[in-house]
């Protein structure tokens, strides 16, 4: 099989701009990036720790001596998606380039550990995520021994605070930006708190600097990143400092920069975030608030620490204190026990908080959870597809009409870069993180640009633009009909 065209499937992005030393000489390292945000960013980082020691980045895995896949163990899915990437790779090692050194980093390899060594003799290289600062010592130990190389040591301190990441297919525009690591929460589902350790916070100061960097190189959106990014508290001298404040302080840095976040758990949205939402121009009218479920023995039996009334209740105030939030959610489908009335319950949350979008999943087993040791999963794979779909019916149906109530309206959109369709449109977000598609003129990525809303899909609103704006300028006057 051709690496390239498997390749262009799972990456459509930019070509890393690779310095002349790179491009000649150096040992190529290509890396390939799955699962969430936190990934994207770990492997900039990753990119980082490996140019500092000389290695050169490639976009092409042909031409690489080293693939790194950093990976994802959420659910089952997402890592045989990673196993047929292996089968391909190692099949590319055997036939054309023996001397290729194939690694797993991220969260399967946490999870696996020496499994994919023993077991299957899958890899030259398993890294955990809190061990990427050894990555060139494992490659040189592979290297030499020709015996495979294992660091999945989680650490209660590490968070790369002190290294500038690589950002190799960055569209100059967004960046994405660590603040903390790991996840405290033991939700009774999720493997993420066993692949990646717990919860610790990046200093304040080495926050800000990265933030301020990004302004002057030209970048106009941060979004700062954690597993649970709104329990951020970090201690300096005595002093605390939780998200809120943290992200007011982001917003300071510059009155251009559009500030988001991710992933934030409801438990720790607070009135103060709100209210930062609320005063801070800049920072985005958006928050990503997984709900899980709509029932609340269900939501007991996750572990989520919420009722459904109280999570209502949040959304309520959400919208009272910040009129024209967006929210988007994300669901599980066929949890342990999941009857049909508690589906329904779900349904009905859908009906009555009517998000903009929703990330939609059914459950998937993940050994060594509490759901895996405690309870059966004695949804029937047939009920669980039937119940996803439902939930994916009526969510798609509600976004529809949302974005249907945009038409006519004028948005604020920050140019990312070409439209997928077309070179003759570009595309780019609106506060409220709504893709939008306009034709391009003569506007480039990073511009402010007003445009009037004319047309959607449940997932796309398409638009004419009407001028470059600011985003200061912007704050006072939208969303406005026209
Ligand atoms: N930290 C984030 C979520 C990280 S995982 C949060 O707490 O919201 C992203 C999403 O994957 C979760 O919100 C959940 O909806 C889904 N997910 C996690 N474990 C899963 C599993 N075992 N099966 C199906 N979906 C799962
Ligand atoms: Fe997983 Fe829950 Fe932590 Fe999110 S908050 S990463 S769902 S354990
Ligand atoms: Fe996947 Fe790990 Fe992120 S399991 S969703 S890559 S934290």
């Amino acid at each position: 099989m051709n690496l390239i065209q498997d390749l262009e499937i799972l990456d459509d992005l930019d070509a890393p701009k690779l310095t002349a030393e790179e491009a000649e000489g150096a040992r190529k390292v290509y890396i390939e990036t799955y699962g969430c945000q936190m990934n994207v960013s770990d492997s900039e980082i990753v990119a980082a720790i490996l140019r500092a020691h000389g290695y050169g980045l490639t976009r092409d895995p042909e031409q690489a001596d080293v693939v790194l896949l950093n990976t994802c163990a959420i659910r089952e899915n997402a890592e045989q998606k990673v196993r047929h990437r292996l089968d391909i790779f190692r099949a590319h090692k055997r036939k054309q380039r023996p001397g290729l050194r194939i690694g797993v980093l991220g969260c399967m390899a946490e999870r696996l550990r020496h499994k994919l060594l023993e077991e299957e003799q899958l890899v030259d290289l398993v890294v955990g995520p809190d061990a990427y600062r050894d990555l060139p010592r494992l490659l040189e130990e592979a290297e030499t021994t020709g015996q495979a190389a294992v660091n999945v040591q989680l650490s209660r301190e590490e968070t790369y605070a002190d290294i500038a990441p690589v950002r190799y297919d960055s569209n100059g525009v967004t960046a994405y930006v660590s603040i903390m690591r790991g996840c405290d929460n033991m939700c009774a589902f999720c493997v993420v708190p066993f692949t990646r350790g717990r919860e610790r916070s990046r200093p304040v100061q080495s926050i800000l600097d990265e933030c301020a960097r990004l302004v002057e190189e030209g970048y106009r959106e941060v979004t700062v990143l954690g597993q649970n990014v709104n329990s951020y508290r970090y201690t300096e001298n005595g002093t605390v400092v939780t998200f809120p404040e943290l992200l007011y302080r982001v917003s300071l840095i510059s009155p251009e920069l559009r500030v988001r976040y991710s992933t934030s758990h409801p438990k720790d949205c607070s009135d103060e975030l709100l209210h930062v939402h609320r005063e801070r121009h800049n920072v985005c009218n958006y928050i990503h608030l997984p709900v899980q479920h709509g029932n609340t023995d269900v939501l007991r039996r996750m572990r989520r620490t919420y009722t459904r009334e109280q999570y209502l209740a949040l959304v309520e105030r959400a919208r009272r204190i910040v009129p024209g939030i967006s929210l988007s959610t994300d669901i599980i489908a066929g949890f342990c026990g999941e009857t049909e009335e508690e589906h329904r319950d779900t349904l009905s949350l859908l009906e009555e908080v009517r998000f903009d979008h929703a990330y939609m999943f059914m459950y998937s087993e993940r050994p060594g959870t509490y759901a895996a040791r405690k309870y059966k999963d004695d949804v029937p794979l047939e009920v669980k597809k039937r119940r996803l779909q439902e939930i994916i019916e009526l969510q798609t149906r509600i976004s529809l009409e949302n974005n249907r109530k945009e038409i006519g309206r004028v948005h604020t959109v920050l140019v990312e870069g070409p439209s997928k369709r077309s070179p003759e449109q570009l595309c780019g977000r609106t506060d409220t993180n709504k893709m939008v598609v306009f034709d391009r003129h003569d506007f480039r990525p990073g511009d402010y640009v007003r445009v009037r809303i004319t047309d959607c899909t449940s997932a796309t609103l398409f638009g004419e633009p009407l001028g470059r704006t600011t985003l200061a300028e912007s704050a006072h006057t939208e969303p406005a009909l026209i």
